[in-house]
């Protein structure tokens, strides 16, 4: 059967304005608490990440009626390895559930699917859906769902510091020409805005190695609400109290 395939945007510049409430063009959430969610019910970690899952579920179709263009969510750091084993396969099998269950309703949804984070170490079915994930969508106009697995921001810039490197070695850049521009188009993000808003769940302050360089002037609202139980009403009130900030960038 052949698929209707959307037109690639022919308008850059309406790409870059677009912008959804509070002039929000790119969110980035770390889904925080789905342990303490599980085990305040007495139940194992686990339920508490499939529980999860439903929440980013309402959280991305409450994005695409918003209308703000790029959402990403922090979905495994480089450091969760560090969990046992059992969690760290639950978490990978979720993933790939999310996937195999939602790309067509996110497909269907005109959302397009950016997957940042190292693949190298992932097996070879999980990057085959990974991949698969972003054919699919690639043409798609509506939200950019970036989805943060394996990611790191050190390993990110690290990498970017490596390739630039490389780069001068064999005489294909200077080291003049290594700029702030040139670093961001070395990383994974690299074409997507810069987020304005990071909203944290589960009362934790921190970035955990989150996008460290994009969210240089990034605002944060941090929430006790625990990722399960983060709704539309949540996300409004965080969109709320972004609204209600000055952003000087420096400036006066
Ligand atoms: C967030 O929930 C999900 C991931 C980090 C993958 P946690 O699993 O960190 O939940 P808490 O922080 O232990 O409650
Ligand atoms: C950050 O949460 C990573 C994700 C949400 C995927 P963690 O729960 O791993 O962060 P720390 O360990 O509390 O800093
Ligand atoms: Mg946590």
């Amino acid at each position: 059967m052949t698929q209707a395939v959307r037109p690639i945007p022919s308008d850059p510049a309406a790409e870059e304005a677009a912008r959804g409430p509070c002039g929000l063009r790119h969110v980035g959430i770390i889904m925080d608490g789905n342990g303490r969610w599980a085990v305040k019910r007495g139940l194992p970690r686990v339920f508490g990440h499939r529980a999860g899952v439903d929440a980013l579920r309402g959280v991305v179709r409450h994005f695409c009626d918003l209308g703000i263009p790029y959402l990403t969510i922090y979905s495994f750091s480089s450091e969760n390895w560090s969990r046992p084993a059992g969690e760290v396969s639950e978490l990978l099998g979720l993933l790939k559930r999310f996937i195999r269950h939602d790309l067509a309703d996110l497909h269907a949804r005109n959302v397009r699917v950016r997957v940042i984070g190292e693949r190298a170490s992932l097996s070879d079915d999980l990057v085959s859906l990974l991949e698969e994930a972003e054919a699919k969508t690639a043409r798609n106009t509506g939200l950019t769902f970036v989805v943060a697995f394996n990611y790191g921001a050190r390993q990110e810039i690290v990498a970017a510091a490596r390739a630039m490197a490389e780069a001068v070695y064999t005489g294909r850049m200077t080291p003049d020409e290594i700029t702030e521009e040139a670093l961001a188009r070395h990383l994974t993000t690299s074409g997507i805005p810069d987020p304005d808003l990071i909203i944290r769940t589960s009362g934790e302050q921190r970035l955990s190695n989150f996008l460290m360089w994009q969210a240089a002037y990034a605002e944060f609202v941090f929430t006790p609400v625990l990722w399960p139980d983060f709704d539309r009403a949540a996300l409004d009130a965080a969109l709320l109290e972004y609204g209600g900030r000055k952003r000087r960038f420096g400036g006066l």
